[in-house]
C-alpha cells in the first residue's frame, strides 16, 4: 500500500506526528516563502545566532582575552570534536578552517607525492568544479602537467557516476582520487566504502567531498576510513554564508600536514614562537593562520541543534520528505513535463530532490514569484530541499500545489529563457 495519501490532510497530519517538529520554531525563516535551497545556504537557526553573540560579547568584554580567558585559541578543535559524530570520526580527526576550495589545497599539498609513472589525480565529470580547478592547479605547483596528470570518468548519462567505472580508472599511474560523496545536481549518494576500499588495496589515497551530505546523511569514517575529506558548513549545517569549512584527516597521517603554518602548531609550544614548526597531533595541525572565531561561532550552535535533534532521526525524515515529495511530483506534475533525476533507493539519494524539465529556468523564475525558493542548475534541473530541521510536509504539498497553478496557467511564460547570475 502507498504509504502516502493524495491531499492536504495528510501532510497535515504527518506534521503533528512529527517528532522533530519543533525545531522548525527555532529558525528564521523568510517571510512567506517556502524555502527549497537549503542544500545550497541553510536558514539561521537563534541557537547559532546566539553562540555568534557569544564570540562577538567575548571580544568585546576581554579582547586579547578572548583566546585564553574564553578559550577560543582551541576553538577548531571544539569545533571539530562536536562535528565528528555527523560522520563517525573520531572528535581528533577533525577540525575547522579554511574554505572547502582551500581545504582541498591544504590535502592534496599533504598527500600528492607525484612520481613519474604514478602521478595522476582521478576525478569525475560531475562534480562541482572548484575540486577541478583545486586538483588542476596543485598538479601544475608540483610540476606536472594537468592535461596528462588529471584522470577524468565520465558519466555514462551525465547524471549519475557508476563506482564501477571509477574503480576501472584505478591504474598504476593513479595516486590519488577525489571524489564527492554525493552529486550537487542529481543527489545522487556515491558509495563511498566501496570506492575506498578499492583505493585502499591499489595503495591509492583517497579523499572525498561531503558538501552535498554532511549534516543529511550519517557517515560512517571509522568503517569507510578515506584519508581525507572537505566539507562546507553553510548547507545543510547552517552556519551562515561563507561559514569556515570541516576538513578530515585521518589519524594515520596526523603531524603531516603538507602547508604549515602557526594556527596549527602544537597549543602548548604555540606562543613560544619558535623557529621551527611543531604541528599539532591532530586535525587541528592543518590549521594555518589565525581562525576566524566571527565566522566559526554560528557552527557552534548549529552543532549543538544537530546533537539534540540526531543525525538518524534528521536522516528517517529527510528520506520520507523526499519521498512524500517524489510521489506528489509523479501524481500531480508528471502531466506537465517534469520528471525525476535523482535516485528513487534511498540509500542513494541525499536530501535533495532534482526536478527535471525542458522549461526549468522559466519556471524556477515562476516559483519563486509564487513565494517558493528553489534553485536551478544548468541545464534542466530545479534542485528542491526539503530540510527536516525546518521544512513541514505541508510546505511541501503547497509547493507542489503552487508548480501546478504555475503550469496549469502557463506562468512561466513571461519569463526570459535566461538564469540569473546566482541561479
Ligand atoms: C561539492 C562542492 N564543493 C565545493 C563547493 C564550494 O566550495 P567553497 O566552500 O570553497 O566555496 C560547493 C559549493 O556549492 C560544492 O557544491
Amino acid at each position: 500500500m502507498n504509504k502516502y495519501l493524495p491531499g492536504r490532510d495528510f501532510a497535515k497530519k504527518k506534521d503533528a506526528e512529527d517528532p522533530l517538529r519543533s525545531f522548525a520554531g527555532r529558525f528564521y525563516k523568510p517571510a512567506g516563502t517556502i524555502y527549497m535551497d537549503g542544500n545550497s545556504l541553510g536558514l539561521m537557526s537563534r541557537d547559532a545566532e546566539e553562540t555568534l553573540m557569544n564570540a562577538v560579547s567575548a571580544w568585546k568584554n576581554d579582547a586579547i582575552d578572548i583566546w585564553g580567558k574564553d578559550g577560543y585559541l582551541t576553538y577548531h578543535d571544539r569545533l571539530g570534536a562536536l562535528c565528528a559524530p555527523l560522520i563517525g570520526a573520531d572528535p581528533e580527526e577533525v577540525t575547522i578552517g579554511g574554505s572547502t576550495t582551500v581545504n582541498i589545497h591544504t590535502a592534496i599539498a599533504s598527500f600528492y607525492h607525484p612520481v613519474p609513472g604514478r602521478n595522476r589525480i582521478l576525478v569525475d565529470d560531475l562534480n562541482f568544479p572548484t575540486d577541478r580547478y583545486a586538483v588542476c592547479s596543485e598538479i601544475a605547483i608540483h610540476g606536472y602537467d594537468p592535461e596528462e596528470c588529471l584522470k577524468t570518468v565520465a558519466s555514462r548519462d551525465g547524471r549519475y557516476i557508476y563506482e564501477d567505472d571509477i574503480i576501472e580508472a584505478m591504474t598504476e599511474d593513479v595516486c590519488m582520487v577525489l571524489l564527492p560523496s554525493a552529486l550537487y545536481r542529481s543527489a545522487q549518494l556515491i558509495d563511498m566504502q566501496k570506492i575506498a576500499d578499492a583505493a585502499r588495496q591499489r595503495g591509492i589515497t583517497v579523499g572525498f567531498d561531503l558538501c552535498h551530505s554532511i549534516g543529511a546523511v550519517p557517515h560512517d569514517f571509522s568503517k569507510i576510513q578515506p584519508d581525507f575529506a572537505v566539507w562546507c558548513t553553510y548547507k545543510y549545517l547552517n552556519a551562515g554564508p561563507g561559514a569556515v569549512a570541516g576538513l578530515y584527516i585521518n589519524k594515520k597521517h596526523f603531524g603531516r600536514s603538507g602547508m604549515a603554518g602557526w594556527w596549527g602548531n602544537d597549543k602548548e609550544t604555540q606562543f613560544d614562537l619558535r623557529p621551527d614548526f611543531e604541528p599539532a597531533q591532530n586535525a587541528g595541525g592543518w590549521q594555518i593562520g589565525t581562525a576566524s572565531i566571527l565566522s566559526m561561532a554560528p557552527l557552534e550552535g548549529s552543532l549543538k541543534l544537530y546533537a539534540e535533534a540526531g543525525i538518524d532521526r534528521l536522516r528517517a525524515k529527510s528520506l520520507d520528505l523526499t519521498g512524500y515529495l517524489m510521489e506528489l511530483i509523479n501524481e500531480r506534475l508528471s502531466g506537465y513535463g517534469f520528471s525525476i533525476g535523482s535516485p528513487r533507493e534511498d540509500e542513494r539519494r541525499t536530501g535533495h530532490v532534482a526536478l527535471v524539465h525542458e522549461d526549468a529556468v522559466r519556471i524556477n523564475a515562476a516559483m519563486k514569484d509564487c513565494g517558493i525558493l528553489p534553485d536551478f542548475r544548468y541545464p534542466d534541473v530545479i534542485r528542491l530541499a526539503p530540510v527536516p530541521l525546518y521544512t513541514s510536509y505541508t510546505e511541501v504539498y503547497d509547493m507542489v500545489e503552487k508548480t501546478v497553478r504555475i503550469m496549469e496557467e502557463k506562468l512561466y511564460e513571461k519569463y526570459e529563457n535566461k538564469r540569473g547570475t546566482v541561479a
